[in-house]
Formats: C-alpha cells, structure tokens, sequence
C-alpha cells in the first residue's frame, strides 16, 4: 500500500493539503487529528477530565468512526481536549491500530492512503515512502485560522486565536509520548509566504518523485 506521511503544527494546513494529494492520486485520506478530538469531546461530554488516562483510553477504545462526522470537532473546546489527550500514552496505544489499519486496508479499494496528523511519519508509518512536515510561522498560521473562523461567520480574537495555538504546539512538542516533530527522513515545507496553491505545488514536486521511485522499487 502507498502511504503520504503528512506531519504538521496546528493549523498549517496539512489537512488541505492531505485532502488535495488524496484527491489527486485517488487515495483515501484520515484526518488522524479528529480521532484525539472525537476522544477529547467524548470524555468532556461525559463530564470527565480530559487528562484522565483511564477515562481517555475508555472513550478511545470505544470510538466509533461515525463519531468522525461530528460537526463540534472543528471546534476550540475539542481541539484543546484533544491535545490533552493526545499526551496519554494509553489514548495514543488504544488509536493506532485504528490508524496502522487505516493504512493498511484504505477504505473503497483504493491504492493507497494519505494520514495527517503529528506522529504519522514517526510512529504510525515509520516506512511511508514520502513524508512531509508541513509547518507555518505561528503567527501566519493564527492569521489563516482567524480569517477561516470570521469567513465561517464565527466570533474570534486574533490574539485569543494566536493564544489557542501556541499552548496546543508547546503541549504537543513537549510531550513524552510521540511528541511532534519531523521524522529523520521528512521533507519539511514551510508554507509561511505561499498559498494554498504554491504549497499544492511545492508538496506534488516532492510527493511525485518519492511515489515514482517507490513504484519502481515496488
Ligand atoms: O490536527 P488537529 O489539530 O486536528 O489535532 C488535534 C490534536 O490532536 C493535536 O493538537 C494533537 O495533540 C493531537 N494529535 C496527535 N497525533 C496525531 C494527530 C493529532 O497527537 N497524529
């Protein structure tokens, strides 16, 4: 199975990238992100602290993908709960196989998989034949995300948004378990000065190569 590693920050725009590769080489995509967030709002809905680990891995072993589909994982609230339970080694344990299966078997036949998250080139698909680490400047990535929230109609404070950012990426690299970072062997883009379409472009000038090459070897 052919898999695109796709690595990144908060809001830097892996996920439309994911989204836009997938479509381009007719692979299935995983937001890897929204199963720590359908986690996260799970245990938040039942009244739990999303830094119990009993409670985080129950909500995880019980995660059913429809739960994907829920509309509030967009939000703040599951994005915060999310990275909290993202640090519980027993959470990140009871997802992968999920992910690892995701992967392995993408959904409708198809030849391969896109997964975007922050461990995927690491941990989940140590042996993806191309992964990148798609980041931003922090400020330029609050930006993006506070111009997406207004055009979506909802309140936001770009120093409030700013904020959100900086302490889900301080938790998410500073964790023990599967901390974000680039994989030894990633492509990093840094998108800060380009646009959706020349990120497009600079991705599929590094992803076209690595698949060719795999295909040869494959
Ligand atoms: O990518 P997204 O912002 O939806 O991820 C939400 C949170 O889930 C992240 O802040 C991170 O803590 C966690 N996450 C993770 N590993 C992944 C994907 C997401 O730890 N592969």
């Amino acid at each position: 199975m052919t898999i695109i590693a796709i690595d990144g920050p908060a809001a830097s725009g892996k996920g439309t990238l994911a989204r836009r590769l997938a479509r381009q080489f007719g692979f299935a995509h995983l937001d890897t992100g929204k199963l720590y967030r359908a986690v996260g709002l799970a245990v938040l809905r039942f009244g739990g602290d999303p830094e119990d680990e009993d409670a985080a891995a129950d909500a995880a072993r019980a995660l059913d993908p429809a739960d994907l589909d829920d509309p509030a994982l967009a939000g703040d609230e599951a994005a915060q709960a999310a990275s909290q339970v993202a640090a519980l080694p027993a959470v990140r344990e009871a997802l992968l196989q999920f992910q690892r299966s995701f992967a392995a078997h993408p959904p409708d036949g198809a030849a391969g998989a896109v997964l975007d998250g922050r461990d995927i080139g690491a941990v989940i698909c140590p042996d993806a034949p191309v992964k990148l680490y798609v980041t931003a400047d922090v400020e330029v990535r609050a930006q993006r995300r506070h111009k997406e929230l207004l055009n979506r109609g909802a309140p936001s404070i770009y120093a409030r948004v700013l904020e959100a950012l900086q302490e889900r990426d301080a938790r998410d690299a500073a964790r023990e378990a599967a901390p974000m970072r680039p994989a030894d062997d990633a492509h990093v883009l840094d998108t800060s000065a380009m646009d959706p379409d020349e990120a497009f472009r600079a991705a599929l000038d590094l992803v076209e190569p690595a698949l060719a090459a795999a295909s040869e070897e494959g």
